[in-house]
């Protein structure tokens, strides 16, 4: 099959989040599938290969400035679109045969720094043309207009910036099958009405059954209404956002689409995130050698200039620092928190009012707290390695990929009921811990008590050295690889296209 994976960002290309970490995987998992021989099962004989090559999948991006470029791009060809010259750079997906192409376009995406924020946090002032264009393009690639000499016979989108591109492909003859993948509700790409004649938008899709919404033009709509197939990164999700709650105004639509709409859990990338190989790290180990965790463990207090002490428990935290991951909550309980004989390594950015709050209890209490604003791969992998416990206590969360990260690294997460937190963590209750397969601690309220209460409840079983080494490794042993969801998303590209 031939697969175009439209994103507005892959690792290790340029990432903001999870997005980032699944453009960067999924297709290299994908471009693996159908390559080994199949073996027939009744008569235990190989059949040919699925295809000699796996699948043939490209993804198509902007060129941002801040992108990391371990080859240098080439250039391909310049497209006249929307009165503005184009051009189209090829790179491949580092460490893959998966071709990017770029989106060169250099007064909309030549600027350094964040894809869709400035410096201040604000969206940038003219993120709907950015996005629109961007649109356009990779419309004109999936319609082979773009001297590629390649059509594809699935278009697959995420998220709101790539919205606009099921809808542009529904007024074509001849186009692709489309699938969108949803990796966030809470953000749609909602723009003024009047952007949308500004932008020269096909009159046709201006409707509240296209890209209409209350008078207001909405980039995710593109996506849910027009496209053949609609996923989320998890089954919960998938069921939450057909609620108010998750929805957010866009619940009715989608269970009106609740046949073409289902849930497909993320894997994750286990080269990148394997404590026994990994470089960001003093000291490699598995879960037959889980006491080689305890160097990461002294070298991140030393590191965060904390107390080193092996019987503290240390609680890490990686994230943006926004309203969906309850930081507000780990905010109510630090009063309580600093009490305790526990340490806790924070790493984020995002919203300036919480930055300032974490970093105050930082400087209040520097033996209990240790903040880091900013972005930083490493710290993130020292911190999965070197903390005991992961906090994530999310209000929402269509997935989430550090409580996998967290269970590969026998770093146990406490986390809210929710998303794929809910499919991805087994609670530590007695009988599942006698069973072996509680990997977490979960608790349902997004109340501050609630939380409170889960961490309490990890104090006391990090006591209990047996059950604790118990629960490190059932976690440790999950199996969070790409096949089977990359199997399931294939799965889907054959039940909308003959190709
Ligand atoms: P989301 O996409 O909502 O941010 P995910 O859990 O899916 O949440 O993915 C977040 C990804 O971003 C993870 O790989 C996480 O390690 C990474 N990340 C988030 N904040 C930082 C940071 N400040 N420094 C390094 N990595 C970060
Ligand atoms: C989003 C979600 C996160 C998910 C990621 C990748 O940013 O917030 O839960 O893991 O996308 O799908």
């Amino acid at each position: 099959k031939k697969i175009l994976f439209v994103t507005s960002e892959a690792h290790p290309l340029i990432k903001t989040g999870g997005l980032a970490d699944v453009a960067g995987s999924l297709p290299k998992a994908l471009a693996k599938l159908g390559q080994g021989p199949i073996i027939d099962a009744t008569t235990e004989t190989e059949s040919e290969p699925a295809t000699e090559h796996g699948q043939d999948i490209r993804l198509i991006m902007p060129n941002y400035q801040d992108i990391q470029h371990v080859e240098k791009p080439r250039y391909i060809c310049t497209l006249r679109v929307d009165n503005r010259d184009v051009n189209i750079l090829e790179t491949h997906l580092p460490d893959s045969d998966v071709i990017a192409w770029l989106v060169d376009y250099r007064p909309f995406f030549d600027y350094p720094g964040n894809p869709y924020v400035d410096d201040h946090g604000n969206p940038w002032h003219n993120i709907a043309e950015r996005f629109a264009l961007f649109c356009r393009l990779a419309t004109e690639v999936a319609m082979n207009r773009a001297h590629l000499d390649w059509t594809p016979d699935i278009v697959h989108c995420n998220d709101w910036q790539s919205g606009l591109v099921p809808a542009l492909l529904s007024l074509e003859s001849k186009a692709p099958a489309t699938v969108f993948t949803i990796h966030n509700m809470a953000y749609q790409g909602v723009f003024p009405g009047a952007i949308f004649s500004a932008l020269n938008l096909p009159g046709q899709l201006w409707h509240p059954d296209g890209l209409e919404y209350h008078g207001m033009l909405s980039f995710i709509k593109g996506g849910l209404v027009y496209s053949d197939r609609i996923t989320t990164v998890s089954p919960t999700y998938a069921q939450e956002i057909q609620t108010p709650e998750f929805g957010y105004g866009l619940e009715g639509l989608l269970s009106h689409r609740h046949t073409i709409l289902s849930g497909i859990l993320n894997g994750m990338d286990l080269e990148q995130w394997d404590p026994s190989s990994d470089e960001h790290i003093v000291s490699n180990y598995t879960a037959r050698t889980i006491k080689q965790k305890l160097p990461n463990k002294t070298a991140l207090q030393q590191r965060m200039s904390l107390p080193v002490d092996e019987n503290i428990p240390v609680f890490g935290l990686i994230s943006r620092l926004v309203e969906q991951k309850g930081i507000d909550l780990v905010l109510a309980c630090l009063p309580h928190l600093v009490k305790q004989p526990l340490q806790i390594v924070l790493l984020g950015s995002g919203d300036k009012s919480i930055e300032l709050k974490v970093k105050n209890f930082a400087h209040l209490y520097p033996d209990k707290i240790a903040v880091t604003i900013g972005y930083d791969e490493q710290l993130a992998h020292q911190i999965e390695a070197g903390a005991d416990i992961f906090l994530m206590p999310s209000r929402f969360e269509p997935c989430g990929l550090n409580q996998m990260y967290s269970q590969r690294y026998g770093t146990i997460p406490i986390v809210r009921k929710t998303g794929g937190l809910a499919d991805t963590i087994e609670d530590a209750l007695p009988h599942s811990i006698a069973a072996g397969s509680a990997t977490g601690i979960s608790f349902n309220d997004a109340s501050a008590g609630a939380l409170l209460e889960a961490i309490k409840r990890a104090q006391i079983l990090f006591e209990n050295k047996q059950a604790w080494r118990k629960i490190q490794q059932s976690a440790m042993k999950k199996d969070f690889s790409w096949e089977n969801s990359a199997n399931q998303y294939l799965a889907l590209y054959d039940a909308i296209s003959d190709a």
